[in-house]
């Protein structure tokens, strides 16, 4: 195997910070279309650096005509060269993560640049029963307050974390005995559960033991010290670029609890999943698509029950990437979308989808709530709070002109411009890529 290629020389952390250190994060529910944003600027980068999630993240890239789906891999793993980091605060299901190697390297993709943190914790099988458990348990409850997780033990994986007594890091991975004894822990703890499923088979450790047997063999050469890697890089003149999973209004803290995923999905959460600063963080690009989406419960002030919402399903392709579930479709949440460029502290947004508008007579857009006769334009990151919000929108023209062929910004219909001068407007901040197709050609850039 090509070993990755940054240098193994101490750090000397006198050496002042001079590489940029940018990052890329959805600013809705997912599924924005970070995955082309990033693969197209991923060149640019020395490294590309996953810092939340795991598995649950479907980004989907298209390049030259093929299309590949990555869960767990960073973006920047196509482009040859690029080191792709799954630092610390990512969850790692190690057997997902050798699927997804082997299924590019059938495609032809060198994936010698990847390296795995020593800290990352791994997602097991126990993870995923109980995760599938607990949504089964909560879907059976007359109120029916399932998340609608992936089921990718996501949660788990992250409560086996703060836990800590049985939580096993990729690190472990090349440390049997601590392996053996944390597994041993971990399926006793998890093997009660099956009192809630007798029909489940109790975990065995000697079995996950063997078949972790291989995975290690694989993944051993990858796994390393993330966190002096990147400052190394960074001390080296040598740019990174953080790649968000999931999405803002997904975020643990601050999407809209309970139906959010586990981790920090923000920019603020990439000092704590790779261990550096947000003061050398320079630029932080937000991804939202024209319009909305949401991929399991909760609530969704925008969403659309009509023929416009299964129309933009359809033109949209929004089914999702991990789970081939349909996304719910709705109009654009301005109110959403300004807290989520406050919270990131956005400093310039991607409009992802623009083409998949066209042809509605008319587009709205929210620019307020109503909620208990009260109206707001601050956004409610409690789903008890934002279920009772009722849109307040604006209507702009629409457009009914192609889109898919424009490069320029003059080659955009002057509503879709007007609509896009709408956005920056109300949100305070300035567009620079408009996305009019899956391909990396259909990205004009604004400014
Ligand atoms: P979990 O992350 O599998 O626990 O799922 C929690 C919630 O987050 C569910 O509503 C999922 O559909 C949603 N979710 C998690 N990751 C993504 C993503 O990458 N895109 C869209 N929705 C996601």
């Amino acid at each position: 195997m090509n070993q990755p290629t940054h240098s193994n020389h101490p750090t000397d952390l006198r050496t002042p910070v001079s590489g940029h250190a940018h990052a890329v994060v959805g600013l809705q529910w997912g599924d924005e279309g970070k995955g082309k944003i990033i693969d197209l600027l991923a060149p640019n980068y020395h490294a590309v650096v996953r810092y939340n999630g795991g598995a649950n993240a479907g980004h989907s890239v298209q390049v030259a005509g093929k299309r590949f789906a990555l869960h767990l891999l960073p973006s920047g793993i196509l482009h040859p060269g690029a080191l792709a980091v799954i630092a610390n605060g990512v969850v790692v299901d190690p057997f997902a993560l050798i699927k997804e190697l082997d299924a590019l390297t059938a495609q032809g993709i060198d994936t010698s640049g990847l390296i795995l943190s020593d800290r990352a914790h791994l997602v097991l099988p126990y993870h995923q029963t109980q995760d599938a458990l607990r949504e089964q348990l909560l879907s059976d409850n007359p109120t029916g307050n399932a998340i609608g997780t992936t089921k990718r033990g996501i949660g788990p994986a992250y409560a086996e974390k703060a836990h800590r007594s049985a939580a096993i890091r990729a690190g472990d991975l090349l440390r049997p005995e601590i392996l053996r004894e944390r597994l041993q822990h971990a399926c006793r703890f998890h093997n009660t559960l099956h009192d809630l499923d007798p029909t489940a088979a109790p975990h065995d450790p000697n079995a996950i033991l063997d078949s972790l047997h291989s995975v290690t063999q694989r993944l051993a050469p990858h796994i390393a010290d993330t966190t002096y890697l990147l400052h190394q890089l960074l001390r080296e003149n040598k740019n990174i670029l953080f790649e968000g999973a999931n999405a803002t209004l997904l975020d643990i803290d601050h999407g809209t609890f309970p139906f959010v995923t586990s981790s920090s999905t923000t920019a603020l959460g990439i000092p704590a999943g790779a261990g550096v600063p947000g003061k050398y963080i320079n630029d932080i690009l937000g991804i939202a698509k024209a319009y909305s989406t949401r991929v399991g419960a909760g609530p969704f002030p925008t969403e659309l029950h009509d023929h416009i919402g299964n129309s933009i399903r359809e033109r949209g392709r929004e089914y999702g990437t991990t789970t081939g579930r349909p996304r719910r479709c709705g109009w654009l949440d301005l109110v959403a979308l300004r807290y989520a460029v406050m919270l990131n502290a956005v400093d310039a947004i991607s409009i992802m989808l623009l083409d998949v508008l066209s042809g509605l007579p008319q587009l709205k857009v929210c620019t307020a709530y109503e909620i208990r006769g009260r109206r707001t334009d601050r956004f409610l990151p409690d789903a008890s709070d934002l279920a009772h919000a009722t849109p307040i929108y604006e209507t702009l023209p629409g457009f009914s002109e192609d889109l898919t062929t424009a490069r320029t910004p003059d080659q955009l219909p002057a509503n879709a411009r007007a609509y896009l001068d709408r956005i920056s407007d109300y949100i305070g901040a300035p567009i620079r890529f408009v996305s009019v197709g899956p391909d990396r050609a259909q990205t004009i850039t604004m400014q």
